[in-house]
């Protein structure tokens, strides 16, 4: 393994993300960075193989903007700069950057010069995704414009001698036809790249870090069976053994055989294993509660009790590990969104627990490397590729108050939607599907008696973001069985409705 690095210097600019994954895809890691915690210095230090630098939202010849010390420029090292990070890189070496006459947004007709180094062997007509009011008015002395559009004189230039270039659209967005072709050539051809880089090697580099830093102290997790805090115990597991104590909360809201799947999964490590079983407790916090935002608040807030009593049976540890994989970092910091339901599991630390440091293994990640990692470490598939589950569980999927009995009626609805449309082969392709026991009681025949029972629906959504969703298509068949075996098995159910809103105006938990 070569062990070769891009250091993405991070301006602020809304596809960031998009950025280091395109540059993992093309198999050479990666990492962001804020442009405020870098220096010259450091990456001459460093020297990593190339450095990129984001978009931004500011303006380049504003004095309050994000700049870069001009010295780097000057370390021999390739770079790459997109959308503001071209225009930084005008700006800062002489050239002129100004408000364009007029703004380019979305898919736009491209030429490129078919000897630039970026674009060499690529279609010389292309569409590109653009999103700017500033550009590059004059390229600086040495730069070469490498393609146009119809109103942006400089859509890429390049100084092939100091090995600098730029592109004013985004080749990371998949808008941009061959984006990503680009971004290899400029790792392969201006910044040596061999793309030798796999979750296997990140693996082992992540493990050496962590012995490095945690040394012979103790480590504390909360696992909570999830994806994310289950690779982070793999990895920690595999790093420092048995001083890692993995503590998980079982609050009596997971789906059925879940917790068992979890203990299963961990208990037969070389770890701590702790699994507390607190449904108890939860289920008396939550007596006479049926507010959602209610309920949500008081399952964090025990959620923290229970983990601070039992790592107070443990004493001092040096570090708490926490799950935040990448996205969890970029939409937690999203600044002023309107807070639509507070998501539990993102934030909430405990405040009594005495450790020294947080340490966040995961945090440059995104989800599918996450399980790429947990497969790579010998997680099992159920593990690996459990869909996405709330923190609070089942406890949001019950309208009104939650009581053990109804919790029992949804585990044994939901466990029937899920086999039946996993046995069906549909679910591959949908996101998200489950059952939610709504508070509604409706009257029903049975034999030849009466009913008045509760109504379960039935919830699935294919979505890329999870911030908009539709419903999934899913075969009337399908449907049809699932409601006859979940009115037929599950008793105190006369009635199943299939949810087919999408999102907005509905949101994809019902609570
Ligand atoms: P909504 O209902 O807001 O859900 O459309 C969007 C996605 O977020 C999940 N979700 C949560 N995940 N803690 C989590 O970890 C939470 O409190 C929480 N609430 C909703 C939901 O399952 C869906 O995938």
């Amino acid at each position: 393994m070569s062990y070769q690095k891009i250091v993405i210097i991070d301006f602020g600019g809304q596809y960031n993300q998009l950025i280091a994954r395109r540059v993992r895809e093309c198999g050479v890691y990666c990492e962001v960075v804020p442009f405020k915690k870098i220096s010259a210095a450091e990456l001459e230090k460093e020297r990593p193989a190339g450095i990129i630098f984001t978009g931004g939202p500011n303006s380049v010849y504003l004095e309050t903007s994000p700049h870069i010390e001009p010295k780097v420029f000057e370390l021999g090292i390739p770079i790459l700069g997109i959308c503001y990070g071209a225009q930084l890189m005008a700006h800062t070496l002489g050239g002129r950057v100004a408000t364009a006459p007029t703004s380019e947004y979305g898919k736009t007709d491209t030429e490129f010069s078919e000897n630039a180094l970026m674009f060499k062997g690529l279609p010389e007509k292309a569409v590109t995704w653009m999103s700017h009011t500033d550009y590059i008015a004059e390229v600086p002395e040495g730069f070469e414009i490498t393609a146009h559009t119809p109103v942006c004189p400089v859509a890429a230039m390049e100084n092939s001698e100091r090995k600098l270039y730029a592109t004013q659209f985004h080749p990371e967005v998949n808008h941009t036809e061959n984006g990503t072709d680009m971004i290899k050539r400029f790792l392969t051809e201006a910044c040596g790249c061999v793309c030798d880089w796999t979750m296997g090697s990140y693996a082992e580099t992540a493990i050496k870090q962590i012995r490095e830093k945690v040394g012979s102290k103790r480590v504390l997790l909360a696992l909570s069976g999830g994806v994310d805090s289950s690779v982070l115990a793999a990895l920690l597991a595999k790093a420092v053994g048995n001083r890692l104590t993995a503590i998980f909360v079982d609050h009596g809201f997971m789906r059925k055989n879940e917790g068992d799947e979890v203990e299963a999964a961990f208990k037969n490590w070389d770890i701590n294993f702790v699994r507390v079983n607190a449904a108890d407790r939860f289920l008396e916090k939550l007596r006479g509660v049926s507010d959602p935002e209610t309920k949500r608040k008081r399952i964090g807030e025990e959620f923290i009790n229970v983990f601070e009593d039992e790592a107070k049976k443990i004493g001092k540890v040096d570090f708490l590990a926490q799950g935040t994989i990448y996205p969890d970092i970029i939409e937690s910091g999203a600044g002023d969104a309107a807070v639509i339901k507070s998501h539990h599991n993102v934030g909430g630390l405990p405040d009594h627990v005495d450790f020294e440091e947080i340490i966040e293994p995961l945090r440059l990640l995104f989800k599918d490397e996450v399980r790429a990692l947990g497969t790579t470490l010998g997680l099992p598939e159920n593990i690996v590729w459990r869909p996405p589950f709330p923190g609070p569980g089942l406890a949001i999927r019950i309208l009104g108050e939650i009581t053990e009995d109804k919790l029992d009626i949804l585990r044994e609805a939901d466990f029937i939607f899920r086999d039946e449309l996993e046995k069906s082969g549909g679910a591959r392709g949908i996101n998200q599907y489950f059952a939610v026991l709504t508070n509604m009681r409706s009257v029903g025949v049975m034999g030849d008696g009466r009913t008045y029972d509760y109504t379960v629906a039935l919830r699935a959504v294919t979505t890329s973001d999870f911030m908009t969703a539709d419903f999934a298509k899913i075969p009337y068949e399908v449907l049809e069985r699932a409601a006859s075996r979940i009115v037929g098995e599950v008793r105190s159910v006369n009635r199943v409705v299939y949810d087919i809103t999408t999102k907005p105006p509905a949101t994809i938990e019902w609570e």
